[in-house]
């Protein structure tokens, strides 16, 4: 018996990397798995293909997750392929780096898109589908540096720190209707967003970190395996940091 038994779960930008890991854990425990990213290229089907060996329902989904429109046909059509939505977990981001003196507007209008409007857009179409279930588990993933702030990204933390805010809000105004809303803040994790920093960079990171290394994308995962399922069915407008302590 797992413990998403029965349930369906939609996570987005999960070809890859800590979307992906959460994907595999949730089919281990028993869900149907949907999942979106930008393109099904070669990488979505490699993940699609790793999940089926669990048994379940899986299809994935080329939805641009800063599009609210696409987002809400995304939605519909999961709607229509599963029956149910009972998992949401706004996973999808990018980063836009850069100095404040120096930084664009396009950097910033991309990074606000794909990281906070995304859960915006995401949370909009499926609240109604939960509410009518009566019952949900919705899922951000946050940062540390949405709590603490990050020179060269201030953008990317902006988004984080937003989806806080909205994580919060949502659990005070869907909680009556048995929606649960939480954040998971990672620290440093390996994956393709941090293996894209300068080895300089990473390796001062992970001083910073008393565990003394960073985190791996099945440590988020299970994080998000404890908010998705009952074990967490009284943790709700939380942040639950998964960072080897580097901020606390
Ligand atoms: P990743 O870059 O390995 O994977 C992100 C996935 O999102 C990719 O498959 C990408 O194609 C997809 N994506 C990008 N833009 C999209 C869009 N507009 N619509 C749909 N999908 C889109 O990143 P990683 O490391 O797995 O990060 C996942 C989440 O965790 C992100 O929100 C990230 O900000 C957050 N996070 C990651 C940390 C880390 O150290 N890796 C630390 C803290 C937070």
């Amino acid at each position: 018996m797992g413990l998403l038994d029965g349930k369906t779960a939609l996570i987005t930008g999960a070809a890859r990397g800590i979307g992906k890991a959460v994907a595999l854990k949730f089919a281990e425990e028993g869900a149907d798995v949907a999942f979106t990213d930008l393109v099904i290229d070669e990488v979505a089907q490699q993940t699609v293909e790793e999940l089926k060996a669990f048994g379940h329902k899986v299809k994935a989904y080329a939805s641009n997750a800063a599009s609210f429109d696409e987002t809400h046909s995304t939605v519909e059509q999961v709607l229509s392929d599963f029956g149910r939505i009972d998992i949401l977990v706004n996973n999808a981001g990018i980063t836009r780096d850069g100095l404040m003196l120096r930084m664009e507007e396009a950097q910033w209008d991309a990074v606000i898109g794909v990281n906070l409007k995304s859960a915006f857009n995401f949370i909009h179409a499926v609240t109604p589908v939960m509410a009518k279930q009566r019952g949900g588990s919705i899922i951000s993933m946050s940062s540390v540096v949405g709590e603490h702030g990050n020179a060269g990204q201030c953008n990317y933390s902006a988004s984080k720190a937003g989806l806080i805010g909205l994580t919060k809000s949502i659990a005070k105004e869907m909680g009556p209707r048995g929606i649960r809303a939480n954040c998971i803040a990672p620290g440093f994790i390996i994956s393709d967003m941090t293996a894209a920093m300068p080895d300089d960079v990473r390796e001062a990171w992970v001083k910073t970190i008393p565990l003394r290394r960073g985190g791996t994308v099945e440590e988020v995962a299970k994080v998000a395996l404890f908010l998705a399922s009952d074990l967490a069915s009284y943790v709700s407008g939380q942040v639950v940091n998964c960072c080897g302590a580097m901020s606390c």
